[in-house]
């Protein structure tokens, strides 16, 4: 790859930033689309968040995408705010319009992606209980409700979260029943028999620890399993679902899914079909 005086100049706002994927999943994708443009990664500690945002139309860059920490304080720093970014309170891609700054959330349509692409789900009048009540779980629930999902259900370790989370978003989508359930077997097993998905929205897995209050045995045959989190080896709760006949899939689909929309929003051209997941799961064999 060779820079010119006419190189584009993307990248990833975060702090901490080394260990995130993006730059080297972007890099790969520009290069193999044939666009003369760079991501960088940019530590940005969030008490510079303000200016490094209002630097960029000065800098002529094309759009970043946003990371831990900066995900909700970024959404006050912008000319304009998708909807649906807004509902969830928080921006993951950033596209300089001519200097105008817009944000959206490529985390939600690329989980949506996922399951479509790994799951063959369509979150349309479906019936989905997601594990979690932090951040990952705000983008999966107003993603699913904007898509017209029939019922959600909210369980999560501190019951508060669920219920805070629960009640923001009381009455906000007409066609989609909310609903919180405590974390625990008795609480799940009557709800397992009705779902149609069921999504771990927390970072239980990562160290290959399980979820213990999962009444397997209830979970309908015909229910699919989406995991956020991944791993090389596959994470305790999609072997689990696989073992049991379960769809399963992991949360590279939803990490490529979102490079994939960002690309989108900033080239209106797509990336090679599949080399995001593609060459996340090489990276993590290597
Ligand atoms: P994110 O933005 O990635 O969603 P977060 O806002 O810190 O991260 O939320 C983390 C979620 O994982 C929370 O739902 C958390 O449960 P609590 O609200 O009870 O803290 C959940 N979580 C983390 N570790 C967990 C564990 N060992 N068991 C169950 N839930 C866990």
């Amino acid at each position: 790859m060779s820079l010119t005086g006419k190189t584009g100049v993307l990248g990833i706002f975060g702090d901490p930033v080394a260990h995130s994927l993006s730059p080297s999943m972007q890099n790969r994708a520009l290069r193999e689309a044939g666009i003369d443009a760079v991501y960088v990664p940019f530590q940005v500690p969030a008490g510079e968040l303000a200016r490094a945002v209002a630097a960029l139309p000065a800098l002529g860059i094309r759009g970043v995408n946003v990371t831990v920490p900066h995900k909700e304080a970024v959404v006050a720093l912008l000319d304009e705010v998708d909807p649906a970014a807004r509902r969830m309170g928080a921006v993951n891609t950033i596209v300089n319009r001519r200097g105008r700054l817009v944000g959206y959330n490529t985390d939600g349509t690329g989980f949506l992606k996922a399951l479509a692409e790994d799951l063959h789900f369509s979150a349309t009048d479906g019936r989905i209980l997601l594990l979690g009540a932090g951040g990952a779980c705000r983008a999966a629930l107003v993603s699913l409700a904007l898509a017209g999902a029939a019922w959600i259900g909210l369980a999560n370790r501190t019951r508060a979260r669920a219920e805070a989370l629960a009640q923001e978003f009381d009455g906000a989508f007409a066609d989609t029943r909310i609903e919180v359930l405590d974390l625990s077997g008795r609480a799940l097993s009557a709800p397992l028999r009705q779902v149609d998905l069921l999504v771990n929205t927390t970072a239980v897995g990562l160290q290959g620890e399980q979820f213990d209050a999962l009444p397997w045995d209830d979970l309908r045959p015909a229910a699919a399993v989406y995991d956020m989190v991944y791993r090389q080896n596959g994470t305790p709760l999609v072997k689990e679902a696989l073992k049991r006949g379960h769809r399963a899939a992991d949360g590279i689909g939803m990490l490529a899914g979102q490079g994939e929309e960002a690309f989108y929003l900033w080239f209106g051209q797509r990336p090679p079909a599949g080399m995001m997941a593609r060459w996340l799961r090489q990276h993590l064999a290597e």
